[in-house]
């Protein structure tokens, strides 16, 4: 596997010419979906299946100190009541490969698994959970209150010139402190696992977004070699996060089915999701600017406290695209972290960006209303021509494009630069912007690629497709580079056994396993050209056909196959163009908003998303991936919450009911602008990650449109009507 240490300028995909890669493809398995025969995670046929139901706690903090297994055990069709202490490990945040332990019997948050019920069918088991009595010791301890908590700095500061001088010689300062509420991944498809042992092999039918690091991170609960472990998760509805680790159903069904000597399957329910499986912590952020007569920014100011429970190493990356979006020498980041008695906080849809560019692109609001410039062009006078403080290029940045691509098709011309001055009937309406960026990374990654000899193309990774179209531009890749018609390319992806792609998380999965896909087709590229005698760069694939130049005579592909298919392996690992370069997705975001003058309720009218992220490798995905982000994007503005108990950490509204994600009546037209771009220190496809790009700074903008419409400046999130009025 060859670390990417040198851009590749060649631009292979671009000199193909087969029309494939960046199309609006269909997805090859959407009539799967929408007909409702691919098979979801609880959904797999397994005889003899027996059905588990998870026990949470019902304390904030402490032990259990005896449950009364007995009287369960006597309830009609009950098989087993496991509380395992491996039960008790926490889920995963995910990519760390082993999966956390904690002191067995303790209990670290309100609604974490203590045990499983095993019956032959599911009401049985969810009869016995249901009256499964366990006691407690209570801790004397318990910080459920994140105003009272104490917080400790997580890494070291990003500090260089001096902020506070900065700010007091300013002209222009912003000190502002804002706050976003946590809040949940909310994927459609609750975590489910069906667990099947043979001998001393486990095959799991699950959710998952990272097979080969979540293969490890359940044989660590199992205490099994990985090898052992077999996962198989071809369709993921969803996971935004909540999928990157190993979860509790998983671990619970494997020991129940080993236990039995027959397969379990657990699925959670809502509310079990929205308790056990991890949160975005919740955040305050303090942004100050300083800018001088012009606007432009001297000292810039970005510290974040947050959460998560005790031993936990997740803390909300916040500010991680501060460090590099806009200029100012004198500046101090920080993250810093207070350990509170709810559930893991970790990933969630756009770690850090999506909460901390939502603050600081409302923070650039406030800074250019005092200054008297417009929010575009304050943003412009802001991007620096190096990384500031360390002097990083950046690899490719088309921020100043998005911003002026989405002004100019958004009609931004047309907004009044002070609020309250555009009113139909009872609303106000208003226009706000903000910028987008999200970091873009290349991970390890493998992918295996045959030319079979009936000149069909085969592609297999364990890369997941949590619904983003993995399986589409995987197929895309390939038949570009291997000029077979998309419709005899075939992708298979999702399951262990196969090479181990980057796995769906951190918007890198498409081009890091795209990576992958792009190498393995490389090599037969390679061996064709030696077959047919002739130097790779004469090689011309096309339709089926081989080329030696452009004018030879087609020889079918078929033939230079002697009988045999053809498969390669292909890998990547990030290396020196991952350090040499500042590399992230960028773009603008553009929102108008009515906001009732009664009740203070806002309706989003517009939004428009401009965006510059390297090549685009299936405009018809990647323009879903915007809209879905900017969608995210209006429910962290206006209504999603997590709301716990400040007696016991317990998660309040654990469900959809309670916890509000937009809806088709909150959503409204969305256009989208993809700029065409290409990134070759990124990877060798000159793409870069799109996946959470659309809801890093969504938020802002909407909240800077309701300040724009009726002079509202909110500072907590969500913007409620209690709050607007
Ligand atoms: Mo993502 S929140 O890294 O799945």
């Amino acid at each position: 596997m060859k670390a990417y240490d040198t851009p590749d300028q060649r631009n292979l995909l671009d000199q193909m010419k087969q029309g494939v890669i960046g199309q609006p493809l269909d997805r090859p398995e959407g009539a799967l979906k929408v007909s409702g025969t691919a098979p979801y995670a609880a959904e797999h046929r397994v005889p003899d299946c027996a059905e588990g139901v998870l026990v949470l706690a019902s304390i904030g903090k402490g032990k259990v100190t005896a449950i009364d297994t007995d009287a369960a055990m006597k309830m009609p069709g009950v098989l087993a009541v496991i509380d395992d202490k491996a039960l008790l490990r926490r889920p995963a945040q995910g990519t760390a490969g082993k999966a956390p332990v904690q002191g067995p019997a303790t209990v670290d948050y309100f609604g974490q698994p203590v045990a499983i019920v095993v019956a032959e069918t599911f009401e049985q088991a969810r009869a016995a959970a249901i009256a499964l009595r366990v006691d407690y010791e209570e801790a004397g301890d318990a910080t459920f209150d994140v105003d009272k908590a104490e917080y400790e700095p997580n890494e070291k500061p990003t500090e260089s010139g001096d902020l506070e001088a900065a700010m007091q010689s300013a002209t222009y300062s912003i000190d502002v402190e804002y706050t976003t509420p946590g809040h949940v991944s909310a994927a459609m498809e609750p975590h489910a696992s069906i667990a099947v042992w043979e001998g001393n092999d486990l095959t799991l039918y699950g959710s998952f977004q990272m097979l080969s690091y979540n293969v490890k991170e359940l044989a660590d609960a199992l205490g099994i070699a990985p090898r052992h472990v077999r996962l198989v998760s071809p369709y993921v509805g969803g996971g935004f996060g909540s999928k990157l680790g190993i979860s509790h159903d998983a671990v619970a069904a494997a020991i129940a089915a080993r236990r039995l000597g027959r397969p379990v399957r657990v699925v959670l329910t809502r509310q079990q999701v929205f308790q056990t499986i991890t949160r975005r912590s919740e955040t305050r952020q303090r942004v100050r600017l300083a800018a001088d007569i012009q606007g432009r920014l001297t000292g810039l100011g970005h510290e974040a406290w947050v959460s998560n429970l005790p031993s936990e190493d997740f803390a909300e990356p916040v500010t991680q695209a501060t460090e590099f979006l806009y200029a100012g020498e004198n500046r101090r980041l920080a993250v810093e972290i207070a350990r509170i008695n709810r559930m893991t906080a970790g990933s969630v849809r756009a770690p850090g960006e999506a909460v901390g560019m939502q603050v600081l692109e409302a923070a650039m609001d406030e800074l250019a209303e005092k200054t008297g410039i417009d929010p575009v062009e304050l943003r412009k006078r802001n991007l620096p021509a190096e990384v500031p403080g360390d002097g990083t290029p950046y690899s490719s940045r088309k921020l100043s494009e998005a911003l002026e691509a989405g002004a100019a098709a958004f009609g931004w011309k047309h907004r009044k630069a002070r609020p309250c001055q555009t009113r139909e009937g009872d609303w106000w309406i208003g226009m706000g912007m903000a910028s987008a960026a999200r970091v873009n990374m290349l991970v390890e990654a493998e992918a295996r690629v045959t030319l079979k000899t009936n000149g069909e193309v085969v592609v297999e990774t364990d890369q997941t497709d949590i619904g983003t179209g993995s399986y589409a531009i995987l197929g895309q890749i390939a038949a570009e580079m291997l000029g077979v018609a998309i419709t005899r390319t075939t992708v298979r992806l999702g399951d262990s056994d196969l090479p181990a792609g980057a796995g769906s998380g951190g918007s890198f999965g498409a081009i890091s396993t795209g990576s992958a896909v792009f190498r393995a087709c490389e090599t037969i590229r390679k061996r064709l050209a030696a077959k047919a005698g002739i130097e790779e760069e004469q090689l011309i694939l096309k339709d089926g056909f081989i080329y030696a130049a452009s004018d030879s005579v087609p020889k079918d592909v078929r033939s230079l196959l002697d009988g045999e298919d053809l498969t390669e392996t292909g890998g990547i690992k990030p290396g020196k163009t991952s350090k040499e370069y500042s590399q992230a997705s960028y773009g603008a975001f553009f929102a108008e908003v009515a906001v009732n003058a009664f009740t203070g309720e806002t309706r989003i009218r517009r939004m428009l998303g401009a965006f510059g992220f390297g090549r685009v490798l299936n405009a018809k995905t990647a323009r879903s991936q915007c809209m879905g982000g900017m969608v995210w994007g209006i429910g962290s503005a206006l209504t999603e919450e997590l709301q716990f108990d400040p007696r016991n950490g317990r998660l309040v509204n654990h469900d959809l009911a309670e916890y509000h994600v937009p809806v088709n009546l909150d959503v409204p037209a969305i256009d989208v602008i993809l700029l065409e771009e290409r990134d070759a220190a990124s990877s060798p496809i000159q793409a870069k990650g799109v996946g959470e790009l659309g809801i890093c700074g969504a938020a802002g903008s909407i909240a800077n449109a309701i300040y724009n419409a009726c002079g509202a400046r909110v500072r907590h999130f969500p913007l409620t009507l209690d709050k607007v009025l």
